[in-house]
């Protein structure tokens, strides 16, 4: 057999030489058992999974695109998790090796798909690193994947990964019980795909998908039925990832906002990419100083953007949507904007009686609580709470602990209540393939206004 000569070790800038090179190390060795089961648990895809499973994997004839492994490999690519995440999944696939197996599904289902990220330098990287992955492994890599990488290599900068703006396809995905019941997602993935900044320190903060929205729309997929029939305003909405899923969950009436243009202007791009058809229709007079836009998802939510400051947001302006619910995801982090944020909260949430349906028997719901009585009674308690007054729900990663004391001092000065149901209401693990996601640091809060 022949050793692997390592393509990217010597790579020529000569495109030929690279695909002549290509050809001659497309038939090295390729062994069959070299589990690196190590590299695992750093990665943290299949941590503390048995070396049995793992060879079950390796042993399986085919990858199924619509089916763990194969559907995270394809929801991570899409979701443009780190090329070492996707990696790691891979060689799960591939029971401890990027195998041929694997590397062909990669082509046919992720790479041939590059097109819907519409990122070309992503796509290069990735591809990079997995020619390494299999070359350090000794294993034979595709000639597709060569001849892509030669591609890209002729036809992009080196350092143009993680800039601008790319296409992120979020897939939160449900276990197949929770498919039979009613009243929840009848599709085994819901797909939302978001033009987004690739930097979070670049450009604007509400043009990238804040962990705290992804943890806030999991809690909206995991109970629909708190937000279903309800009216909902969004603080701070960024993407609008939290009102896509409002919608999904056909809240009656959802109001996204934002105070920065830029991404208000993206927030809209993204209802139109998830086929929320965004017109300019004929304004009221408050709703033109409002900058707002309505649209329609389906036929069931009424959608609305605002170009909305919470420091320059009229009391009287706000009354006039009295929505059942509010919610904001990471946006306490910035002390100077916080009285106004407050307020804000403080202004939407004034008691009054909700008029919305009653609770439904919520299929979901009851998974994740099942076994946990303690837990489902608190949980109870605030869902019956919610029921009665407005309510907002509030997710964070507490980054700095003296911002937020000064949020719950705030918040206690406007006659708010803040609860942490963190541990009460957990929601489904719908994004099982995204190590870049840790739900774990991120607390979720309820307010609601005692006057
Ligand atoms: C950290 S980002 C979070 C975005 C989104 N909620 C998410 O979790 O992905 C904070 C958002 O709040 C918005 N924001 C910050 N300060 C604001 C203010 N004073 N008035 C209105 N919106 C503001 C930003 O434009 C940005 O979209």
């Amino acid at each position: 057999m022949q050793k692997n000569s390592g393509f990217l070790s010597t790579f020529s800038s000569k495109t030929n030489t690279i695909l002549e090179s290509a050809g001659a190390i497309s038939i090295s060795l390729h062994p069959q058992s070299i589990p690196h089961y190590c590299d695992f648990q750093n990665t943290g895809y299949i941590v503390g999974e048995a070396p049995e499973q793992l060879t079950a994997m390796a042993n399986s004839e085919e990858l199924d695109p619509n089916f763990p492994p194969g559907l995270h490999l394809v929801s991570a690519f899409l979701a443009m998790e780190p090329s070492d995440s996707l990696i790691s999944i891979a060689r799960a696939c591939g029971g401890g090796i990027v195998s041929e197996n694997v590397q062909r599904f990669i082509w046919e289902q992720c790479i041939n798909q590059a097109a819907a990220i519409g990122y070309a330098p992503y796509v290069r990287n990735f591809v990079k690193k997995l020619i390494f992955e299999v070359e350090s492994t000794h294993g034979c890599v595709l000639d597709e994947l060569y001849e892509n990488y030669g591609y890209y290599m002729t036809s992009l900068k080196e350092d143009s990964l993680g800039r601008g703006k790319a296409c992120k396809h979020i897939s939160f995905l449900f276990t197949d019980g929770s498919l039979e019941l009613s009243n929840c997602p009848k599709s085994r993935k819901f797909v939302v795909p978001l033009n987004c900044s690739l930097n979070m320190l670049e450009g604007d903060t509400g043009c990238s998908v804040w962990p705290s929205s992804l943890y806030l729309s999991e809690f909206i997929l995991s109970f629909p039925d708190r937000f279903s029939n309800k009216t909902c305003f969004e603080v701070g909405s960024g993407v609008g990832l939290v009102g896509i899923c409002l919608s999904h969950v056909k809240a009656s009436k959802v109001v996204l906002s934002d105070g920065d243009l830029s991404t208000f202007a993206n927030m809209k791009l993204n209802l139109g990419l998830n086929h929320i058809s965004t017109r300019m229709d004929v304004l009221e007079k408050s709703d033109k100083e409002l900058n707002l836009v309505k649209s329609d998802i389906g036929s069931n939510s009424e959608v609305q953007c605002i170009h909305l400051s919470w420091e320059s947001a009229a009391e009287a302006e706000l009354q006039e949507f009295m929505p059942d619910i509010v919610l904001g995801a990471d946006v306490i982090y910035d002390p100077a904007c916080l009285p106004h944020l407050v307020r804000v909260l403080a202004t939407l949430l004034k008691q009054r009686q909700v008029t919305t349906q009653t609770r439904t028997s919520n299929c979901q719901e009851d998974i994740v609580n099942e076994g946990r009585a303690e837990e489902a009674e608190n949980d109870e308690q605030a869902y019956v709470e919610s029921t009665k007054t407005p309510v907002g729900y509030i997710a964070c990663v507490i980054r700095n602990i003296d911002t937020f004391n000064c949020f719950l001092d705030l918040a206690e000065h406007a006659d708010l209540t803040i609860r942490d149901i963190t541990d009460t209401a957990r929601p489904l693990k719908l994004l099982p393939y995204m190590s870049s996601y840790n739900p774990s640091c991120i607390r979720l809060f309820t307010v609601t206004s005692n006057c």
